[in-house]
């Protein structure tokens, strides 16, 4: 089937486009390098199906059991604000932490009208906020801020994923109660981020993922599978979201 010619619109950076997705959200797409934060079958969409009901998120927040999400490439927040969102329907604490290695700037953020899709007007502003905060945290060159909504928090590290992975900053996510129930992996396709699809970085990943915890992501190529399965992982596939990827990936803690 041909893509469809999706709307594509410069924002605040030149860095950065927003595009269209099919299911109406917007997603960000690197000028450069044309690599997409979302499928353009719909950023919501997946962002929903793949990663919060995949990883087990989904229906544990739902039966009131606070979880802990590590994700792996924060990008648009869409990944928090969708699972934020659950939390604070079923009144469950959350913990989420992110790995990203290029934080957009919250003027593009802003321009992205999340108002729209997320329908908690309170979460959207202080994710825009918070974003701002951390932009100028990093100019100031002061520490960078923990996002505190209520009973769901959200902390990012910034820099390359793989360094924290290889790092000391890992290690006190080994202790079992700070290990991580959900593993959002999200970030660029193994073509445009080689050095996150590796056996290495899947264990260590694993590591601090606790015995009934799950990763979720959009890849299913046969040589992540590999990797994932050398680093200790349970792998299997699952159905896409509706309209997008046929399969997707599901990974249990083996
Ligand atoms: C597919 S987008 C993530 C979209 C995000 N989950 C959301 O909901 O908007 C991939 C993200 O991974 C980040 N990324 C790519 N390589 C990375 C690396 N080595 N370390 C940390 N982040 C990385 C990119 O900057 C980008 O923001």
């Amino acid at each position: 089937m041909p893509i469809p010619d999706r709307p594509t619109f410069a924002t605040a950076d030149p860095r950065w486009q927003c595009r269209i997705t099919d299911d109406g959200s917007p997603t960000l797409v690197q000028t450069a390098t044309d690599d997409s934060m979302h499928s353009g079958c719909g950023a919501l969409a997946e962002t929903r199906h793949v990663y919060l009901r995949g990883s087990g998120a989904e229906s544990r927040l739902a039966a009131g059991q606070s979880t802990r999400v590590l994700e792996l490439g924060f990008g648009t927040g869409l990944g928090w604000m969708v699972t934020a969102q659950a939390a604070i329907a079923h009144q469950t604490p959350l913990y989420y932490l992110a790995l990203e290695s290029a934080l957009p700037p919250a003027a593009v953020i802003r321009q992205l009208d999340w108002h729209r899709f997320i329908d908690n007007r309170a979460l959207v502003d202080a994710t825009i906020q918070w974003f701002a905060d951390v932009e100028a945290a990093c100019e100031s060159q002061t520490a960078i801020p923990t996002l505190v909504f209520g009973n769901l928090i959200l902390e990012v590290s910034l820099g390359d994923a793989a360094d924290w992975c290889c790092g000391p900053l890992h290690h006190p996510y080994k202790n079992p109660d700070q290990r991580f129930d959900a593993i959002y992996f999200d970030p660029f396709s193994p073509e445009s981020s080689p050095r996150l699809w590796q056996s290495d970085i899947f264990a260590a990943i694993h590591a601090v993922t606790k015995p009934d915890g799950r990763l979720a992501s959009y890849c299913v190529n046969r040589q992540v599978r590999d990797a994932m399965k050398a680093a200790g992982w349970n792998v299997g596939k699952t159905a896409g979201p509706p309209g997008g990827k046929r399969e997707v990936l599901v990974a249990r803690y083996e």
